[in-house]
């Protein structure tokens, strides 16, 4: 499609100069209605310079953009030059460049541009909870997305394992703690000391006194309570990768909170030094923007450093050892505040690099019973969610297609996946719900319907292999696809999906367009037969089918969602 696009740019182009609009261009974009064309060119833009109507530069653009061997018709409607591209020629190129992984729909050699991606980044002797989902998979999608399109992209695991909460999590283990159980239930158990001592500790005060007095030896490097935070770390990170495997989730760096606990004096020197810190009442603050906001705090009157502290630690870290071009940070809706504070002291720092900075803000999940929250201890894991999905989509197999083969793999792909995709499939701002049920069935915009689109694909590749019935090659002429136009289009529209995903770091772009891929496969399938039509035509549909597969399955594998063979 984009070949056929900048052709017909060129051609604009071309016509504009000679209309004596000077150097100016037009960009063709996807039709609002296949019924208008395959691409149109919008004459908005050039009113003012040409100092005439859109609809009178349309008209005239289009008598001068006559037919030629990839053009098939041009007319003017109104301010729009709407185009029709020759039939074959379109399908030639979105089907080659579908199947030889030509760039957009493979991807995009290196760009030389770097992107640092803070995702999941989850509270150390904290659950994996369901709530964090949504960092993670969005941020591994974001993370997928950039690598396709020819960046370098660094996955960040901020891993939150410092802070005065661990003295509360170290004192109750100090107290209550029991090795074994540790050992074999890590998070579990810790969660249960930790909401114990948080109840208790308001009843009495010697145990705040003994949490604050247990950080403050973490600090220092007391080497029996370091030993013991240790070792709670790597129990929890031990825990996490299950649910990371299993979402197939990786990251180039794992450093947490703690990895810049010695940088951070030097951090709050280098803010000190560009002269934009005050004193307020004991600590160390800078002022951003006017009226009630609240300073940022650099160190408490008790000398201790905060969150927003060691995150600029964090980010002249990355600055110093990327040069990034973005750093993006996959965080909650309710963390703007500090990251408009991170970056508000680069920018009154006069670093040039601070609007690089960008906060990929999502919204709450929304389940039936209200948020969870661990404080009190009610707090749904995320693996048990899964497991759920999992053990639902078993069931369903066990009912529709008893006989099918890798029915655990199969069971995982989808259940995990509907999950996925539920929590990708609007854009990120809007909150997310969740509803086991709604995020399985079949029919609704779903993952399962995507998938189970792949895998019909998949059945008819295998019983054409079967016959030794082979897709028609790139040499023979597709024109025998004329039916097949929707699908062209929903495939063909992969680049305007992708750019917009960059553009709006929108992980939804792509799941949307699985599922207008996926709805004109369904559509396309029920209305024509591939097998058991003449040769020509089976071969010619079979390149559909096995084009349609590949591109499936590459936009699924950048949400982070398999596409089974058979379901
Ligand atoms: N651990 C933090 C939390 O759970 C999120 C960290 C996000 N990343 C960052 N660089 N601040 O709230």
């Amino acid at each position: 499609m984009e070949e056929l696009r900048r052709h017909l740019e060129k051609k604009a182009r071309e016509a504009l100069e000679e209309m004596g609009a000077g150097e100016v261009s037009l960009s063709a974009e996807a039709p609002r209605d296949l019924a208008f064309g395959d691409a149109a060119l919008a004459c908005f833009p050039l009113a003012r310079t040409m100092k005439k109507s859109p609809a009178a530069i349309a008209a005239e653009l289009a008598s001068r953009l006559g037919p030629d061997e990839l053009v098939e018709k041009v007319e003017a409607a109104g301010p729009y030059v709407n185009v029709r591209f020759r039939f074959s020629a379109m399908a030639r190129s979105v089907l080659l460049g579908v199947l030889e992984g030509r760039p957009p729909y493979g991807p995009f050699p290196a760009r030389g541009k770097t992107v640092v991606i803070d995702y999941s980044s989850p509270n150390i002797a904290k659950p994996f909870s369901v709530g964090l989902i949504r960092t993670t998979v969005i941020g591994a999608a974001l993370y997928r997305i950039y690598r396709h399109a020819g960046w370098k992209a660094v996955g960040v695991n901020h891993l939150g394992d410092w802070g005065s909460q661990f003295g509360k999590v170290l004192a109750a283990l100090e107290r209550w703690g029991d090795r074994e159980e540790l050992r074999r239930n890590p998070i579990r158990h810790t969660l249960e000391l930790y909401v114990r001592y948080h109840r208790e500790e308001e009843k009495d005060p010697a145990l705040a006194e003994r949490a604050r007095e247990i950080f403050r030896k973490l600090e220092e490097g007391d080497p029996g309570i370091r030993a013991l935070w240790k070792e709670i770390t790597d129990l929890s990170l031990g825990e996490f990768q299950k649910t990371y495997d299993r979402l197939g989730i990786t990251f180039d760096l794992v450093q947490g909170e703690s990895f810049y606990e010695p940088y951070l004096e030097e951090t709050i020197q280098k803010v000190v030094e560009a002269g934009i810190t005050e004193v307020s009442q004991g600590a160390l603050v800078v002022r951003l923007g006017e009226g009630d906001e609240p300073p940022c705090l650099l160190r408490k009157s008790d000398g201790t450093t905060l969150y927003l502290t060691r995150d600029l630690a964090a980010v002249f870290h990355r600055w110093e050892k990327f040069h990034f071009d973005q750093c993006l940070y996959v965080v909650g809706g309710e963390q703007k505040l500090h990251f408009r504070q991170l970056k508000g002291v680069l920018q009154k720092m006069g670093l040039e690099w601070w609007d690089r900075i960008e906060h990929v803000a999502f919204g709450l999940i929304r389940f039936k019973d209200g948020r969870m929250s661990t404080r009190h201890g009610k707090v749904v894991f995320l693996d048990e969610v899964l497991d759920k999905a999992v053990e639902k989509v078993r069931e369903i197999i066990q009912e529709k297609n008893p006989d099918l083969e890798n029915k655990e793999r199969v069971a995982e792909a989808v259940g995990v996946g509907a999950v996925v995709f539920n929590d990708l499939k609007n854009s990120r701002i809007k909150d997310v719900r969740f509803d086991l049920e709604e995020m399985l069935n079949f029919e609704g915009e779903t993952g399962p319907y995507v998938q189970y689109a792949g895998a019909r694909l998949s059945g008819i590749l295998r019983n054409a292999a079967a016959r030794g019935l082979e897709p028609a090659g790139p040499e023979e002429d597709p024109g025998l696809l004329a039916d097949a136009r929707e699908v062209i289009h929903a495939l063909g529209s992969w680049g305007d999906s992708l750019g917009r995903a960059l553009k709006e770091d929108e992980p939804s772009q792509v799941t949307g367009y699985t599922v207008r891929l996926a709805r004109s496969i369904h559509s396309y399938l029920h209305d024509h037969r591939v097998l058991g039509e003449e040769e020509a035509l089976s071969r010619a549909r079979l390149l559909l089918v096995a084009a349609a597969r590949t591109q499936l399955e590459r936009a699924l594998g950048l949400i982070g969602l398999a596409c089974p063979e058979e379901m």
